[in-house]
C-alpha cells in the first residue's frame, strides 16, 4: 500500500551573518547552507494497518509525512501509495488521501464549518448520499455540531483539530496522514480523536500513518512503529517489542525528609548498578530516580531507597516514549543491523 524507499530530502538554507553588513551580503551574495531533513527513510505499510510514525522533535516525520502527501517532493528515493507516485499525479491522488497536520490548520479561516465542508464535498465529488452518512458519522464521534456554524478562526484548538479530523476523513480516504493530530488536546477531545481513526480504520480499512508524542495514542492505536532519528530509521516492529527491549527504564520520584538525600554513592553500596543503569537528578527533596528495571527489580529499588532515607512521598512513571526513544540511540541501531 505504503513504500517509501530511501527518502531523502534536503532543504537550502541561506546563512546571514550578524549585523548590517551581513544582512547586505545574504541579500546580495547568499551563502546557502545545506539542511538534510531526511537522510535515507524507508518503510512499507500494508492496506488497512496502523501504522505509529515517531521520533523525537527534529527527526523529520513531518518532512517525509509531507513528502508522503506530496506536499515536498523527495531529493532523491522515491515513495508510492496505492501504485500511484504522488508527485506526478498529483490530481488524483489528493482524492484518495487525507492528511492532518496538527501545527496548522487545512481549513479556511473566514469560512464557517459547515460551508467548508460543503466546499470539500464538491472538490472530491462526493455524492449527497455518501456526504449526509458521512457527516452524521462524523457528527457523532467528533460532536461537531456545536460549532459547525462558526468561522474556523473562533474554534478553539480542541474544536479546529476536531473539524480537520472530519475534513480529512470526509471522502473516505484510502490512506490518511495524521501528523500531530492530537496535541495540546485535553483528555475528551484525544478520546474522541483517537474513537473516530479507529472506527475509519476498522470499517473502511482505512491506512493510517500517525506521528504523534504521546505513546498513548500509539498504545491504544498502532499495530506497529517506525522510529526515526536525525533523518533515519532506528526501529521499525511492533511497540510490544520495543518495550520489551528497551523500554526497561522505570522512573521513581522520592520525596525525602528534609534532613535525607539521595546519592548515588548510596546505591552503588547497596546495589552496584552499571554507569548506565542508574539516573538521580533531584531538586530539593524531591529525588528523580530513573533505572533499568531488567537489572534492578523495582521491588527492590523501592526497598532500598526505604531503607536508606526517610521517605515522605513515592510516584512511579513508566518510561515515556522520548525516554525509549533516548535509550534506542544510545545503544545504537543495533536492532535493524
Ligand atoms: N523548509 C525547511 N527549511 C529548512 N529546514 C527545514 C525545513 N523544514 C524542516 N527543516 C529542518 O528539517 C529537520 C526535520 O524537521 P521536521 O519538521 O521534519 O521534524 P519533525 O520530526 O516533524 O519534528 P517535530 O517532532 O518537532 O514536529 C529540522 O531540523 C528542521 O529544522
Ligand atoms: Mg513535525
Amino acid at each position: 500500500m505504503i513504500y517509501a524507499e530511501h527518502l531523502r530530502k534536503e532543504f537550502k538554507k541561506v546563512v546571514k551573518e550578524p549585523g548590517l553588513k551581513g544582512s547586505f551580503k545574504a541579500l546580495f551574495k547568499p551563502k546557502k547552507e545545506i539542511v538534510v531533513a531526511a537522510e535515507d527513510i524507508s518503510f512499507h505499510v500494508p492496506k488497512g494497518e496502523i501504522l505509529g510514525f515517531i521520533g523525537p522533535n527534529g527527526a523529520g516525520k513531518s518532512t517525509v509525512i509531507k513528502m508522503l502527501t506530496g506536499i515536498l517532493t523527495p531529493t532523491s528515493g522515491e515513495c508510492r501509495i496505492n501504485g500511484k507516485i504522488p508527485q506526478n499525479d498529483r490530481k488524483n491522488y489528493v482524492k484518495e488521501i487525507g492528511a492532518v497536520f496538527g501545527q496548522r490548520t487545512q481549513l479556511w479561516w473566514d469560512l464557517p464549518l459547515q460551508e467548508t465542508y460543503l466546499v470539500l464535498k464538491e472538490i472530491y465529488e462526493v455524492d449527497d448520499a455518501s456526504f449526509k452518512k458521512r457527516m452524521d458519522f462524523l457528527n457523532e464521534i467528533l460532536e461537531l455540531e456545536k460549532f459547525i456554524k462558526s468561522p474556523v478562526r473562533t474554534l478553539s484548538l480542541g474544536q479546529r483539530m476536531r473539524a480537520d479530523i472530519a475534513a480529512s476523513m470526509l471522502h473516505s480516504p484510502k490512506v490518511l496522514f495524521l501528523d500531530e493530530p492530537t496535541i495540546g488536546l485535553d483528555v475528551v477531545v484525544k478520546d474522541n480523536i483517537r474513537q473516530a481513526i479507529m472506527r475509519i480504520n476498522k470499517e473502511e480499512k482505512t491506512t493510517v500513518i500517525l506521528t504523534t508524542h504521546d505513546i498513548s495514542d500509539i498504545e491504544l492505536l498502532c499495530d506497529r512503529i517506525v522510529m526515526i532519528d536525525k533523518g533515519k530509521n532506528v526501529y521499525d516492529g511492533s511497540l510490544h517489542e520495543l518495550r520489551e527491549n528497551y523500554g526497561q527504564t522505570r522512573e521513581l520520584v522520592f520525596e525525602t525528609d528534609k534532613s535525607s538525600k539521595l546519592t548515588k554513592e548510596q546505591f552503588r553500596k547497596g546495589l552496584n548498578p552499571n554507569e548506565n543503569d542508574l539516573v538521580i537528578e533531584n531538586e530539593k527533596n524531591n529525588f528523580k530516580v530513573r533505572f533499568n528495571s531488567n537489572k534492578i527489580p523495582v521491588a527492590e529499588m523501592l526497598s532500598y531507597a526505604l531503607s536508606v532515607t526517610k521517605v515522605k512521598d513515592i510516584s512511579v512513571k513508566d518510561a515515556d516514549i522520548e525516554e525509549i526513544i533516548r535509550n534506542l540511540y544510545r545503544q545504537g541501531e543495533a536492532l535493524n543491523e
